[in-house]
């Protein structure tokens, strides 16, 4: 007969307080460089504190620290569950896979601010914190392909397939954009040159979108909203051509963040014409997401878990059509420098990434901790309602900065010159910077609530196990 296996959850625990943890240290820092392009005296003439050194500090906590530690966490929930496995490699290796990625996140957390920076954005972290990243993320694949070898149903959930991409795509991306000759400790010259290294850099920059903030949050999406739906995914077909062609189109849509550049015409314009195909399968998934709920529509009522799922969803779609929209040479034309970059990214990266995160979690964390729910649903809904006015005060409030930006700078006069000078559309944008960084400082605060909430659901489960322990040892 066949035994329940001894699920490995403690890493879980810790990458999911880990991913609220530097999700509010990241977002913290987004506020204050939000509050810096405002109020530009806030960097204190400390370099340090200077918004060149903390913008990065910014992306990479969100991105890797926040993002990663909610991918790798919920990865490793996922594939236990579907495979009906425990980690392959017992608790050494998946310590090392939690600790080794905290080590590096510090890592960078320090470097960055000393102006330690290969100049490569969303790889900024020298050669040595580079190794160190890919020591983790083998360690990581043995963890999580070794769980499916090791798997007692015949079938892989298509959860683990997104999950899968994800991990050997940004193998893939990591090593070949961080190729480079280490000339001291903390400095490095990538291989590349001129219009090769730029090419490069964005093949990584966009599939780092498509694999690590897209493919990976999709995996947590097939697994987290049917469950939480109480229904099976609306199409599991569509799930399998959703993957294939999602997979296959990302990879050449990157010089869409070279257009007009010194990148040959004819790449961009394959940039272009595959970020324009990439709408198909993402609405494909998109739709696939929400119509799971299909009967079951009364949830989003009452439960604001689901709540955050099915919005997240929406942003999803939202950003996968203005994407493919903005990839458009005439279009970018407009939006290519301006803040409109700047919303596209946060409608993805807060509307779709951070929601769905946080509704995994919420939805995650008691189970993890043996609790019924978290300690109170009052709270989540307080969380999603700050959060989603949040991400539109923020995201609307880029939009009109940025087609205003765009429009001012090409503007001319009948005899040819400029009719605004920069810094006047400097000057017209500064409402628009306080109408986002007060959504910044929403969004900031529903994290504080979510922090909140989360430790008053895992004491009270604590205390429990302290209570019971003496008792085992009696008996
Ligand atoms: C409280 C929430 C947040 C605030 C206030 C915030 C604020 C900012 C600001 C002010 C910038 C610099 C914009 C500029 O250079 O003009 C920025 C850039 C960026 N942020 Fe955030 N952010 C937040 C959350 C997030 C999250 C959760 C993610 C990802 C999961 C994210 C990803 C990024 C990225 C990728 C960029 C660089 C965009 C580009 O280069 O085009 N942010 N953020
Ligand atoms: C079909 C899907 C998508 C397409 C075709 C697409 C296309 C684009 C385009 C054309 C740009 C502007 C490039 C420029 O002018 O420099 C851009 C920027 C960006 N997008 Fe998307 N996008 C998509 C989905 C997403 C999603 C879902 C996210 C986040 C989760 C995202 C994150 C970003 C980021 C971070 C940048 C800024 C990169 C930088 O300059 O630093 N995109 N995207």
């Amino acid at each position: 007969m066949e035994t329940t296996p001894q699920y490995n959850d403690t890493v879980v625990r810790q990458f999911a307080i880990a991913t609220v943890v530097w999700g509010i240290v990241g977002m913290a820092v987004g506020v204050l460089i939000a509050a810096q392009l405002l109020f530009p005296a806030l960097n204190f003439d400390v370099p340090w504190l200077s918004f060149g050194r903390l913008r990065p500090l910014h992306t990479n906590a969100v991105i890797f620290a926040f993002g990663g530690c909610a991918l790798i966490g919920t990865s490793l929930h996922v594939v236990q569950r579907t495979c009906g496995a425990s980690l392959f490699g017992g608790r050494r290796l998946a310590g090392f896979v939690f600790w080794g990625w905290q080590l590096a996140i510090v890592a960078v957390a320090i470097t960055l601010p000393l102006g330690i920076t290969q100049s490569k954005e969303y790889a900024e972290a020298e050669w040595p914190i580079d190794l160190l990243i890919t020591a983790v993320w083998v360690a990581y694949a043995v963890v999580f392909f070794g769980t499916i070898a090791m798997r007692r149903v015949k079938h892989i959930y298509v959860a683990n397939w997104f999950y899968g991409a994800f991990i050997v795509a940004v193998a893939l991306l990591h090593i070949v954009n961080n190729i480079v000759i280490p000339t001291s400790l903390w400095k490095s010259y990538p291989v590349y040159a001129g219009a090769v290294d730029a090419m490069v850099q964005w093949w990584y920059g966009h599939n780092a979108v498509g694999f690590f903030l897209t493919a990976g949050f999709l995996g947590m999406m097939y697994y987290y909203v049917p469950k939480q739906a109480e229904r099976p995914i609306y199409s599991y077909r569509l799930s399998v051509v959703h993957f294939w062609a999602l997979i296959s189109i990302y990879m050449w849509a990157g010089p869409h963040h070279l257009h007009w550049t010194a990148l040959p015409e004819w790449a961009q314009s394959i940039g272009m014409v595959f970020s324009l195909i990439l709408l198909a399968p993402s609405w494909g998934g998109m739709i696939n997401g929400i119509m799971t709920l299909s009967g079951a529509w009364d949830k989003l009522r009452d439960d604001p878990i689901i709540r955050f799922l099915i919005v997240s969803l929406s942003f999803y779609g939202m950003s996968t059509f203005e994407g493919p929209m903005m990839s458009v040479k005439t279009v970018n034309a407009l939006s290519h420098y301006t803040d409109w970059t700047i919303g596209h990214v946060h409608a993805g990266a807060l509307g779709w990434v951070a929601f769905i995160t946080v509704g995994s979690l919420y939805a995650l964390i008691p189970k993890l901790w043996g609790r019924e729910q978290m300690y109170s649903v009052k709270a989540i809904s307080a969380h999603f309602w700050v959060a989603t006015i949040g991400v539109v005060l923020y995201i609307a409030s880029m939009w009109i900065a940025g087609v205003m930006q765009g429009l001012m700078w090409r503007a001319t006069n009948a005899d040819g010159t400029l009719t605004y000078s920069f810094v006047q559309s400097l000057e017209a944008t500064y409402p628009y910077y306080a109408v986002r960084l007060t959504g910044g400082v929403l969004f900031l605060v529903g994290m504080l609530i979510m922090a909140w909430n989360v430790y008053m659901t895992i004491r009270p489960a604590e205390r429990a196990v302290a209570v019971e322990r003496p008792q085992t040892a009696q008996g």
